[in-house]
């Protein structure tokens, strides 16, 4: 249970330089389900109009990886960055994301507020002029030290970086050092699962971390300094800042907005030792307090390798769609393993999943339910005030996902869906009612069974919302429903 009144969920705000990917769906599915089932608990709470969630998520618009694609393909970067921005939304529309808002790097108001904390760590003297020298790749927009290369390249992006060397602003990084690593140790800043919090105070506590150069004099599309107008902002100090600017933050640090701070920020693992190193030095920087959970969740994979057009085992988003549905496909990418842990996928393998457990698991339980409702002429409105049927937040469910095992609180409401299903299978009550003695009999097994599935919709609600609609309208309705159609593995 939550013990704030409003509850922040962040995803990353993602590279508009191409249109999205399964990677990008993955996460953003996750953080919906997360917001959808701490709406649902507020909504539960006597006081519920003074609750609320926030959901962020957006799109990081500026920087060498744009203005290259852009030129590439013959476009103004801001051309680029409408379009893809543009696409992002329209996917999240399709897939039921319901976010809070969809934060843009090159809205002027955030913009503004970039300067805005530009200007007052400058003139703290914690940004100050020097020199940068070192490899950078464009693909994470990151500098690289040697040891984080794989024979000199960089290990996400198989390219071999560049060696940069300019005049740089450059932020004070070592002196919140110790803070940061006090902040993680004690769960202030939790980065969840623990091997990721293991895997970045080794890395905090073995070195001392360098001033990182926040500017570029050679990469016109960003954000200009204030006090330097030849150099414009790194990118990933503007993206940051977008976790506030997307609250409405005008940059003012004695203006804290009202969801700070975040409560749950969900990343991929490759973007995590940034997000717990210079983000929270700049928030330290600004006597801001630190997100209260990091989530690092791990890759999608496909045959054990990372998706790539060179490997042919891309699985597309569009394709999972026009397969799976939007709910298939949400359920076969949360379900797919440990929420945490590198996923493999295959599309045999999802064809197999869907099958198994939407079309034979929930679908035919679904539809063998609505159907002796409607040939028994049985009405959901008389089980409803029986059974009181106004389920609470489910225990079980809220545990799991405040460890975010999400693929755990799927498993758990698919054994409901299973043993219910045999439940049918056992007691046959299509026979029972055929035999006016067991009326009662037959009375009680209609009941259980209703009063399963209508807990299952309530429960599916935040992972597959439109199936919870569903299903609830055929049971009050009593008109058939096919809720997953099989797919032949072609
Ligand atoms: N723009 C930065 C984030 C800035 S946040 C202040 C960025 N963008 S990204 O588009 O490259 O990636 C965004 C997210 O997608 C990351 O969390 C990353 O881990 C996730 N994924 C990208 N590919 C992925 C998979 N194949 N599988 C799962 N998630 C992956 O980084």
């Amino acid at each position: 249970m939550p013990d704030r009144k409003n509850f922040y969920i962040t995803t990353p705000i993602y590279y508009a330089n191409a249109k999205p990917h399964l990677g990008h769906a993955y996460t953003t599915i996750a953080a919906d389900v997360l917001a959808r089932f701490y709406r649902d608990i507020f909504l539960n709470l006597r006081e519920k109009d003074k609750f609320k969630v926030f959901l962020l998520t957006g799109t990081d618009e500026h920087g060498s990886k744009i203005a290259r694609k852009a030129a590439a393909e013959e476009k103004n970067p801001q051309q680029l960055v409408d379009e893809v921005a543009e696409d992002f939304k329209r996917l999240w529309d399709k897939l039921g994301i319901q976010y809070d808002n969809f934060i843009r790097t090159t809205n002027p108001k955030h913009k503004k507020a970039v300067q805005k904390v530009l200007q007052t760590l400058y003139d703290r003297g914690l940004i100050y002029k020097g020199e940068y020298e070192g490899f950078y790749c464009v693909g994470c927009e990151q500098f690289k030290n040697k040891s984080d290369l794989v024979d000199g390249k960089c290990p996400d992006h198989g390219t071999t970086p560049e060696w940069m060397r300019e005049e740089s602003y450059m932020l004070k990084m070592s002196d919140k050092q110790e803070e940061l690593i006090e902040k993680i140790k004690n769960d202030k800043f939790k980065i969840t699962p623990e091997k990721y919090k293991k895997e970045i105070l080794s890395f905090l506590e073995k070195e001392k971390l360098q001033d990182i150069s926040i500017s570029r004099e050679k990469v016109e599309w960003g954000i200009s300094l204030p006090f330097d107008p030849n150099h414009t902002a790194y990118v990933w100090f503007d993206a940051f800042l977008s976790y506030l600017t997307g609250l409405g933050w005008n940059g003012d640090e004695k203006n804290i907005p009202i969801f700070w701070p975040a409560d749950i920020q969900l990343i991929g693992k490759d973007i995590l030792r940034v997000h717990a190193t210079i983000w929270p030095i700049i928030l330290l920087h600004l006597g801001f307090e630190l997100p209260r959970k990091l989530f690092v969740h791990g890759h999608i994979l496909s045959e054990g390798r990372k998706m790539s057009k060179t490997l042919g085992n891309v699985i597309g988003v569009e394709e999972m769609l026009e397969r799976f549905s939007v709910d298939g496909t949400r359920y076969l990418l949360l379900s797919a393993g440990i929420f945490g842990n590198d996923i493999d996928i295959t599309i045999e393998r999802l064809v197999e999943k869907y099958n198994a457990d939407l079309a034979n698991g929930l679908g035919n339980l679904v539809s063998r339910v609505v159907k002796l409702l409607q040939s028994f002429e049985i009405h959901f409105a008389y089980y409803d005030e029986r059974t009181n049927l106004k389920l609470k937040p489910n225990d079980k469910i809220s545990k799991f996902i405040e460890k975010l095992e999400i693929d755990k609180a799927l498993s758990y409401i698919w054994d409901i869906v299973r043993q219910s299903n045999k439940y049918i299978e056992e007691t046959k009550p299509w026979e029972l009612i055929k035999d006016a003695s067991r009326k009662e009999e037959f009375e009680e097994v209609m009941k259980k069974l209703i009063v399963d599935v209508y807990s299952i919709s309530e429960l599916l609600e935040p992972f597959l919302p439109e199936t919870s609609k569903k299903i609830k309208k055929a049971l009050k309705t009593k008109e058939s429903v096919i809720l997953f159609q099989r797919i032949k593995i072609s």
